[in-house]
């Protein structure tokens, strides 16, 4: 059976949210410095909380104002001790990344010990401003919105799926895209999506495939022949808009398609769903166009039972230096831990990234701190384990069944995608 997403998380915290109430401070004792909304707790949800808790955004609840904090201050308290939120599942140690937004001991303790002393509010004056939150586009109106030309139906509950659409964004010269966005239709109904792009070509032979679905998409496996070359950055629950780092773009040629491929989940009501992509263009061509490499293994067959499989992915080397920007690990629901680096060709490593528990729920992309550079001959290893035992909580099947590669999320992946540029010698510097 599949269990809840949230039953599986409860599961697995459970052992951590109990120790996480030990040493919590009793009322009496923290009563004289007890923290308060609005001087110590408020800018801590307000930094790091209400971009994803507020009405017009992803989370379920939103946590501006003390009110909607006091009543949720319990599970605050113990969603933040155990690192569940703000949602990150990178180790912070192991590479390097921009924007951490990790909780730091102190601010765990303030939320812990104002939830154990009866949340007090404090003296509401002295509460900061909550951030502007706007509805809508998040970086103002794109210059082009795309989205599959029929509504999905998502029924109340079963497992989640995956559909492909093909868009024609009718593009007529080389356009440079700057920033994309994404606007889901309804909370909760996506777990992802991702825009890829196809050559015209390709495309053609796309729409000789006959649809799967009265929506007009495809499953995956029907368009698995169909060559995607490039992705239009990424969203999955609680991302930001994609932005292309300064003087880089994405490059959409005269002709060519997005390929839109949606991961929805049930949400216990039947949902109709139809994703907005926001398409930000860059008026100048930049200096660096923005590449999608992936990396990635299809040597996985995982036996019944089997617990910590591994499972390895050995990048080509690169032909030209290359500059890392961001990157993005994907598994499905029995990968357990993830962990990439880049070997130079003088033979020593740096690490890209590494997870420790690995979440399906949270497919984060994680930008790195600073741009990594790499020269030409270097190569990407990613490793990733697997538990396939009756142990595994969220096992799509029971009992186990052999489990091979494959993009439904009841198959396995080890896929790992680089948001990068490539150094091609430009045709004035080629050797004649
Ligand atoms: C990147 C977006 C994002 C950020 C930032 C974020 N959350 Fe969440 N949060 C979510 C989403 C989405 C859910 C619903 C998850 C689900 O049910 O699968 C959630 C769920 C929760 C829950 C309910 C958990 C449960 O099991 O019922 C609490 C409590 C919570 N968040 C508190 C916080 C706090 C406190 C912060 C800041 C310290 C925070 N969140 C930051 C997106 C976010």
């Amino acid at each position: 059976m599949i269990y809840p997403l949230g039953m599986i998380r409860r599961l697995l915290l459970a052992g951590t949210c109990a120790i996480a109430t030990i040493g919590m401070s009793g009322p009496q004792r923290a009563a004289p410095s007890a923290p308060t909304f609005s001087k110590d707790v408020a800018p801590i949800l307000y930094k790091r909380c209400v971009s994803c808790h507020s009405e017009s955004r992803v989370a379920p609840f939103t946590l501006v104002g003390y009110e909607n904090a006091r009543k949720h201050a319990a599970t605050i308290a113990s969603v933040t001790s155990t690192n569940f939120m703000p949602p990150w599942k990178a180790n912070p140690h192991y590479g390097e990344f921009k924007d951490i937004p990790v909780l730091t001991p102190q601010e765990k303790s303030i939320i812990a010990k104002w939830a154990a002393t009866g949340a007090p509010e404090g003296d509401p004056k002295s509460a900061p401003e909550p951030p502007k939150i706007t509805p809508g586009w998040r970086l103002g109106q794109p210059d082009m919105v795309i989205a599959p030309e029929k509504p999905t139906k998502i029924s109340a509950e079963g497992v989640d799926f995956y559909r492909d659409y093909l868009i024609d964004p009718h593009i007529t010269k080389p356009t440079w895209v700057r920033a994309v966005d994404f606007r889901p239709s309804q909370k909760g109904t996506v777990h992802h999506v991702i825009p890829s792009l196809v050559k015209k070509e390709e495309a053609e032979k796309c729409r000789k495939i006959k649809f799967d679905h009265e929506d007009n998409s495809w499953d995956q496996r029907s368009i698995e022949p169909i060559e995607t070359y490039n992705t239009l950055g990424f969203w999955s629950t609680g991302a930001p808009p994609f932005e292309s780092p300064q003087g880089t773009a994405f490059l959409i040629n005269p002709g060519d398609c997005i390929l839109m491929d949606m991961h929805y989940k049930t949400t216990g009501k039947p949902e109709v769903e139809q994703t907005q992509v926001g398409l930000y263009f860059s008026s100048e061509p930049p200096k660096d166009e923005m590449n999608v490499h992936v990396v990635a293994s299809d040597s996985i067959y995982l036996e019944p039972g089997q617990r910590d499989v591994r499972v390895f992915a050995l990048g080509n080397k690169t032909k030209h230096p290359t500059t890392i920007y961001a990157v993005w690990p994907h598994m499905h629901y029995l990968g357990r831990t993830f962990k990439a680096w880049v070997k130079y060709p003088a033979g020593y490593s740096k690490p890209l990234v590494c997870i420790n528990d690995w979440d399906p729920d949270w497919q984060l992309l994680y930008y790195l701190k600073k741009p990594l550079e790499i020269p030409a001959g270097s190569r990407i290893y990613v490793t990733g384990t697997y538990d396939n035992s009756a142990g595994n909580p969220r096992n799509p099947y029971s009992p186990p069944r052999v489990v091979d590669a494959g993009p439904s999320s009841k198959d396995e992946m080890l896929f790992f995608e680089l948001f990068q540029v490539v150094h091609k010698p430009k045709d004035k510097d080629k050797p004649k």
